[in-house]
């Protein structure tokens, strides 16, 4: 049995995949991303962010993240919207503008509500704002932090509330997958949101993660998330190993994606389940991470690997 029917069968709403625009072009590949029994949601891995779709001030660029929201509509895939705010993989003019609170206020404003609107009516969740905190829980100094304080992630998200009032607004981060300083950042955050009346329907957990190293305190740390009354969802999973690949360590990995994906089938509140592609083929991991790689649950090749299996007996 296959991925997103076995997530719908443990009552969870998708289980879904990143791709790129890039790896389009790849017909073996594009086969399985449209077998909607393994993935009945997408997400764009880059060509919704900022610099993809507001390259310079007040001009805006859809026609990547429209080339995967139409794919994923007319094979009734799911969407998460990937990102709104984030400090990375930001324009210029943004970066380097040097604008005044206020001046900042408006074009966080204008870019989400533009975003948003964009894809309104077709989009699942947003990921509003991605990544907003430091490893100890205090707020990251993004461009965004240093000229407005935490001003900016209300403003995102009211932008995005009234630009389509029926998706689902996230904030999303790395490294809240256990309980911990970063976790509690994201829980003190979320409820002085809730306080305020912001929009906040939502906590996105990455899941960035490490054979061998699951915290194990996740599925606890998903219930104290979905205890503030939000949804809860794995967004980009992905679990590294260092390289050579042996059979050891895929053993270890397929544990790991079991033991992530029973996290998510405990909490009734985790909506579900997205890998940041399912293929070694074009996953980010080696780039970024050196010596690192085969995060994922196909090899190079698109075969399934032992993790594939871990997934189907998590769920
Ligand atoms: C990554 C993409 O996969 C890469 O192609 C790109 O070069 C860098 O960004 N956290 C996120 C994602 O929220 O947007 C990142 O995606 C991976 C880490």
């Amino acid at each position: 049995c296959q991925l997103n029917t076995l997530a719908v069968r443990a009552g969870k709403k998708y289980f879904g995949t990143a791709t790129d625009n890039p790896e389009l072009g790849d017909a073996p590949y594009v086969a399985q991303l449209g077998n909607t029994a393994d993935f009945n949601q997408i997400t764009a891995g880059n060509s919704m962010k900022w610099d993809a779709t507001e390259p310079s001030r007040g001009t805006f660029t859809f026609a990547n993240g429209d080339t995967v929201a139409n794919m994923a509509r007319n094979r009734g895939q799911l969407l998460r919207g990937h990102t709104c705010v984030w400090h990375s993989q930001l324009p210029n003019w943004v970066t380097s503008g040097n604008f005044d609170n206020s001046t900042l206020l408006s074009i966080v404003q204008n870019h989400c509500s533009t975003l948003v609107s964009h894809y309104r009516g077709q989009m699942y969740s947003w990921d509003v704002v991605n990544e907003p905190f430091n490893e100890d829980g205090s707020f990251r100094q993004s461009v965004f932090f240093q000229k407005t304080g935490t001003a900016y992630i209300a403003t995102a998200l009211r932008a995005a509330r009234n630009a389509d009032p029926n998706t689902k607004l996230y904030i999303n981060d790395f490294n809240i997958e256990g309980t911990g300083a970063k976790s509690t950042g994201m829980i003190n955050l979320v409820r002085s949101l809730q306080q305020q009346n912001v929009p906040i329907d939502g906590i996105g957990v990455q899941a960035h993660l490490i054979v061998g190293q699951i915290p194990s305190s996740i599925q606890q740390n998903l219930q104290n998330f979905a205890n503030l009354g939000v949804e809860v969802a794995i967004t980009e999973l992905d679990i590294r190993m260092t390289l050579p690949v042996t059979q050891q360590k895929l053993e270890q990995q397929q544990e790991d994606y079991r033991t992530v994906i029973r996290a998510c089938k405990a909490v009734s509140r985790c909506v579900g389940v997205t890998v940041w592609d399912w293929t070694d083929r074009y996953s980010w991991v080696p780039g970024v991470f050196t010596g690192e790689g085969a995060a994922c649950p196909w090899d190079e090749n698109l075969a399934k690997k032992p993790a594939y299996q871990g997934i189907v007996d998590g769920w």
